[in-house]
């Protein structure tokens, strides 16, 4: 447990219980949200200071905060899930709390510590348990985010920060449900060049995101693939996942971290889960002229996209301008079937947890 206290102010008037039953039969991601927040100021003089619990609602800000203007913002993502036994669990929560820390510090702002962090998302958790969801593809989406607040327009660190903890109850984050996504390779437009923020989860990578996923949009694709800004050749990550290939002689490949791409929670669990059961993986290149290739010899059979969010899913077209290829039959395959299957088992505590993975909140 952390020194700082938690105040607590619940909600004078929290969501009726049918109606949050209303929004939890198909939240669909990221437009319903729980009662409360975790608030918890810095400031250079007092440090981390002013823990609350509070109702959820608009944050004052004044229109010369440094965030609105120089975009000195970072977040996280994980999940709450519940247990049969009626208590609730989060997924490898202190890797989100190291990441966010050396994301904080790429972007030259303060580091929260660990059991802060932690503390934090189990209290909303707590709190917030009847946001939790049923169902297979449903959780509560924890959000924690930090942001400049100092009143400002010199260009430098900002001297005060807020961070703040939401949840969101989500299903899947594809809206078509289909067992398998289409994704559009930007041609035009990349995400990370070395030595920039690639690594770090920050707003501005998304922002910097949003005008190729309109693209990807425009030509009927779920999301865009970002290739390597220095050769504009290696596949590196898509707009908000990472990505894997899988190969006809079963093995498993992944781009390599290297400062441009971000390194997955799910991305981490899913190489240690294929080690576990013995599949052979690479963090290796691997070109977008390779891909296609492969996708029609037949060499490559699957490929899927893995994130929070997105969990483990499918890619089964892949389309640039000068066309498109199908991965496999273009749905779903067995070797992606099979690692989703034994992350999500963890998960949702329905296997055993060999590398203590699911940490309890109640
Ligand atoms: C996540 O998987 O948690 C993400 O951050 C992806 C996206 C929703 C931003």
């Amino acid at each position: 447990m952390s020194k700082l206290k938690f105040v607590r102010h619940p909600h004078p008037s929290p969501v009726p219980a049918a109606k949050r039953a209303e929004l939890l039969a198909n939240p669909g991601f990221g437009r319903v949200f729980s009662d409360h927040m975790v608030t918890i100021r810095y400031s250079e003089a007092e440090g981390w200071h002013d823990a609350r619990i509070e109702p959820r609602g608009p944050i004052p800000m004044d229109p010369a905060a440094a965030v609105l203007h120089y975009a000195q913002e970072v977040f996280e993502g994980l999940k709450a899930y519940k247990t049969a036994d009626g208590g609730a669990t989060l997924f490898r929560p202190r890797e989100n709390a190291k990441r966010f820390q050396q994301s904080a510090e790429r972007l030259a702002m303060p580091s929260l510590p660990e059991e802060l962090f932690v503390e934090a998302c189990d209290l909303l958790v707590k709190t917030d348990r009847a946001w939790i969801p049923d169902g297979d593809g449903a959780s509560l989406y924890i959000r924690p985010f930090m942001f400049a607040n100092e009143i400002f327009l010199g260009v430098k660190p900002s001297s005060n920060y807020l961070f703040i903890v939401i949840a969101s109850s989500v299903g899947s984050y594809f809206k078509s449900g289909a067992d398998a996504v289409s994704v559009w390779v930007s041609q035009e437009y990349t995400r990370a060049a070395p030595g920039g923020t690639g690594a770090a989860k920050c707003g501005g990578n998304y922002a910097a995101s949003l005008l190729a996923q309109s693209e990807a949009t425009r030509h009927g694709c779920d999301q865009v693939v970002f290739l390597d800004a220095a050769e504009r050749k290696w596949v590196e990550e898509l707009g908000g996942m990472n990505v894997f290939f899988v190969f006809n002689d079963g093995s498993l490949s992944t781009p390599p971290l290297g400062g441009t791409i971000l390194p997955g929670v799910t991305r981490s669990s899913l190489l240690t889960l294929a080690k576990d059961k013995g599949i052979k993986v690479r963090e290796e290149r691997y070109s977008y002229d390779e891909w296609k290739a492969d996708a029609h010899s037949g060499k490559l059979r699957e490929a899927f996209a893995c994130g929070t969010a997105a969990v483990v899913t499918a890619i089964g077209t892949v389309r640039a301008p000068e066309g498109e290829f199908k991965i496999g039959n273009g749905g779903a395959g067995t070797r992606t079937e099979e690692l989703k299957a034994a992350l999500v088992d963890i998960q949702r505590s329905r296997a055993a947890d060999p590398h203590k993975w699911v940490h309890k909140v109640f």
